[in-house]
């Protein structure tokens, strides 16, 4: 189904398509060429860190940072419970265990208190998520990390922008992984970055992402790398999305204080954003107040052309990490409320008021999808089949 307000649609200014094709007629089209460097540079200097090494999605950004680290099986890595798979999936690869951490409730993000309940002897790393372009409490998880001697990789594929105190996410950790697949701030359709401060770490990942090719001897291997290269392609189309970043942020803002003032006096609860924090609102997202309203504001969405996407479900149920009696209440309640809203860079406020209009009615009418339905038909021109 084609949807008249999708959750995403990627944002392009017209350069991605000269830098792509200069690509294809230079030649320059598989992991060589010079936007791989151009990206890399323009992305580490606008960040704020030393290195920025491209790779092909952000999921193996996460698992090449991990295997840079030296974690493997035996280690325990935490990870939120409420996040999306591939965080919990790279460490997998490793052969390390995933160990569940719940969220708090305010903001959505790992519960740096239940983190230090989750520490063992094994615990070798912890995974913050920024989750949905908030922040994660850096200040607490590096405390702790570092009065427990664990290695910090920042999860910021949701989160380019978002800054605690003005300082960048992706600056605080020992590495920090992004993803660029086309629902994300910026996009190279596929795509993905590790960054450092650590001129070490860094280029061990640029190592092991090329097979670990040596650097002294031509077409030798120190050890098993992976091909995890991004194209020459991809990083130009990322050299475009760079020019607007600045852009793409701000217009996210005020798509967010659009839903804001739509959703006053509404009984949703529209994320909010901690003081100290810049939160980018990768995703616009908002709880019902009771579990058994989320899915029919769905549907009665979907009536009107609007998509929406349920929050992450927790990691724990999925059949791949359940665990016996595991509870992780704040995720489980938070998933079982939670709506992402359309929160593509184009949409305009008028856009969000339509949008918002169908969200007040369903709790102006107790819930009731079809009356809902049949009271906005004409304004919105849609066929009720609820
Ligand atoms: C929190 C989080 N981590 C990792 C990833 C993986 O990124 P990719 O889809 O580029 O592999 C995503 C994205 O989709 C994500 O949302």
């Amino acid at each position: 189904m084609t949807y008249k307000y999708p959750v995403y649609r990627p944002y392009f200014n017209g350069r991605e398509k000269d830098l792509v094709m200069d690509c294809i007629e230079s030649t320059w089209i598989s992991s060589r060429g010079r936007y791989i460097s151009e990206f890399e540079t323009r992305f580490a200097n606008w960040l704020g860190v030393r290195r920025a090494t491209t790779v092909s999605n952000g999921t193996v950004a996460l698992h090449v940072a991990l295997h840079a680290l030296g974690i493997g099986p035996g280690d325990e890595v935490l990870v939120p419970a409420l996040t999306y798979v591939a965080t919990a999936n790279a460490v997998r690869y490793t052969g390390a265990t995933v160990v569940l951490v719940d969220s708090e409730p305010n903001y959505w993000q790992m519960d740096i208190r239940d983190a230090e309940s989750k520490i063992t002897a094994r615990t070798k790393a912890i995974i913050p998520v920024h989750l949905y372009g908030h922040a994660t409490d850096m200040t607490a998880l590096m405390a702790l990390a570092r009065r427990k001697s664990l290695f910090v990789i920042e999860d910021c594929a949701e989160a380019i922008g978002t800054r605690i105190e003005g300082r960048n996410v992706g600056t605080f950790g020992d590495l920090a992984c992004f993803s660029f697949f086309a629902n994300k701030t910026i996009t190279t359709g596929e795509g993905g970055m590790v960054v450092s401060n650590d001129d070490r770490l860094a280029d061990r990942v640029a190592q092991l992402k090329s097979q670990a090719v040596s650097t002294s001897r031509e077409y030798w291997h120190d050890e098993i790398g992976f091909n995890y290269r991004m194209t020459n392609m991809c990083a130009a189309i990322g050299c475009a999305q760079m020019d607007m970043v600045d852009e793409l942020i701000a217009r996210k803002q005020r798509i967010a204080d659009w839903y804001k003032e739509f959703l006053e006096g509404v009984p949703v609860h529209v994320h909010e954003t901690q003081p100290d924090t810049f939160h980018s609102f990768w995703m616009v997202s908002i709880l019902t107040q009771d579990a058994k309203d989320r899915d029919p504001l769905r549907d009665m969405l979907k009536e009107f052309g609007v998509e929406t996407r349920p929050l992450f479900h927790p990691i724990h149920h999925l059949d791949m990490y359940k665990e016996a009696h595991a509870r992780f209440p704040v995720a489980e309640d938070l998933s079982s409320r939670g709506v992402n809203l359309p929160s593509y860079p184009a949409l305009m406020r008028g856009d969000v008021a339509t949008i918002c209009a169908p969200i007040r009615a369903y709790f102006e009418r107790m819930g009731n999808v079809r009356e809902t339905v049949s009271a906005l038909r004409d304004a919105f021109e849609v066929k009720a089949s609820a």
